[in-house]
């Protein structure tokens, strides 16, 4: 294995002429919708809780079904195995890492929890974690926390940002014991943007370690894991990748890879090699499992490649700047709460009616055909309920989303305000 440092892998834009040379990229929305079926189906602001695939990313999953139809599963999975091989390639080039760095996973919740058993199997660690955490996340620190009696520590908000607060970050790391960092770089319940790389950056001072939940932020914003410094990134394949359902990876820095033993080792990523003797893979496979779904793996690749062809600087530009649009229209409208903390730059956009149910508000605006979700506050405890809302209204942008699809929404919200009143 190279001893060269995943920081010293991140690219300097001053010093690397291929990036001076390249031009910036900009998005070509009507492209984007032409090549996504679903766009003109309905207004479709729902890209953090899935989001719509292009119509490439499902012929590969319905093409590699088709296959297996004729063949049967192992024979597909065997003559598409280069092509399988090139999702890890893909992923390695997306977000920073080597293939060998990456493993598959169904689901982010499979990806972290596998991860995290691992980094926590070796003993007593302190559990220190941003208000930001998923519920399924959150749910399996606690249980660790009672299980082991680690100590599991929820971190401060800093009020002017409603982020984490880096100041009482770095006085509880300073108070020494080994720790793990967990942190949502963007979380279900608001457009909130976690400062990750000034955490990482805080972590590797203190020795911590630092995992970071990227399930809302890869595909969506610029996510480097050598800039931001972690040991661990989980992402979905679903959300802003635009990938299939049942799709999921992780990042694993080469340096913790060898120590980290998956407590349920599986054949896939486990070699038995005699009565009670096994070896692990020596790449990031040793955390997957045999049994996966090769067409669902095969369209996250395809939408991995995509996002990459697409460039994340236009696309993140073109989010972050749709998502503020609609908070600024929201925030101008009497009876409108909008509920993102001062840090949400990002295309996800939460909010309330005064008076009306967020769920009633969902139902209106679905039978205008413009779709988001609600996020209740049992999603988000630390966050939600610690702010007293008991759920909100989650409207999420992506490529394929321009200004009629923020107007329509707009449109439905004046139209209950005006009910309201
Ligand atoms: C911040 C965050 N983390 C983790 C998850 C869980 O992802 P998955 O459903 O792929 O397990 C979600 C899902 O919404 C999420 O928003």
């Amino acid at each position: 294995m190279s001893t060269e440092s995943v920081a010293d892998r991140v690219s300097d834009p001053a010093t690397d002429p291929a990036q001076e040379a390249m031009p910036a990229q900009t998005l070509d929305v009507a492209a984007e919708r032409a090549r996504t079926p679903g766009a003109t189906e309905s207004h479709h602001l729902n890209a953090a809780g899935a989001a719509l695939p292009t119509a490439a990313v499902v012929d590969a999953v319905v093409g590699h079904l088709r296959l297996e139809e004729r063949d049967g599963g192992y024979e597909a999975a065997a003559a598409v195995a280069d092509r399988v091989d090139a999702v890890y390639d893909g992923i390695a080039d997306l977000v920073g890492g080597r293939a060998s760095e990456i493993a598959l996973f169904d689901t982010a919740t499979t990806g972290l929890r596998v991860l995290v058993d691992a980094l926590v199997s070796g003993g007593s660690v302190r559990l220190l974690v941003s208000r930001s955490a998923y519920v399924s996340h959150a749910l399996h620190l606690m249980t660790h926390a009672r299980r082991t009696g680690a100590e599991l520590e929820i971190l401060p908000l800093d009020p002017a940002t409603g982020a984490v607060d880096l100041g009482a970050l770095e006085t509880t790391l300073r108070a020494g014991g080994p720790a793990i960092v967990f942190v949502a770089h963007l979380p279900t319940s608001s457009g909130l943007v976690e400062p990750v790389t000034e955490i990482g950056a805080l972590a590797r001072r203190h020795g911590a370690r630092f995992v970071v939940d990227a399930t809302q932020s890869v595909g969506h914003l610029a996510v480097d894991v050598g800039a931001i410094g972690c040991d661990v990134l989980v992402t979905t394949g679903r959300k802003f990748l635009r990938a299939p359902r049942g799709t999921a990876f992780a990042w694993v820095h080469p340096d913790v890879l060898p120590v980290l033993e998956p407590t349920a080792p599986d054949v896939r990523g486990a070699a038995w090699t005699a009565d009670r003797e096994w070896t692990l893979a020596a790449t990031a496979r040793r955390f997957e499992t045999w049994e996966h779904s090769v067409a669902c793996r095969l369209g996250l690749g395809v939408a991995v490649r995509e996002t990459t062809e697409r460039g994340i600087d236009a696309t993140a530009a073109h989010l972050v700047s749709l998502g503020a649009s609609l908070r600024e229209q929201l925030r101008e409208r009497a009876g409108v709460t909008v509920r993102d903390p001062a840090s949400s730059a990002s295309g996800m956009v939460t909010f309330t009616v005064d008076g009306v149910d967020p769920a009633e508000v969902k139902i209106r605006l679905a039978a205008a055909r413009v779709r988001v979700v609600t996020v209740p506050a049992s999603h988000g405890r630390w966050d939600l309920g610690a702010r007293g809302v008991p759920a909100v209204v989650r409207a999420s942008v992506h490529v394929y989303n321009d200004a009629a699809d923020v107007d329509a929404l707009l449109t439905v919200v004046d139209a209950i305000t005006r009910e309201a009143r």
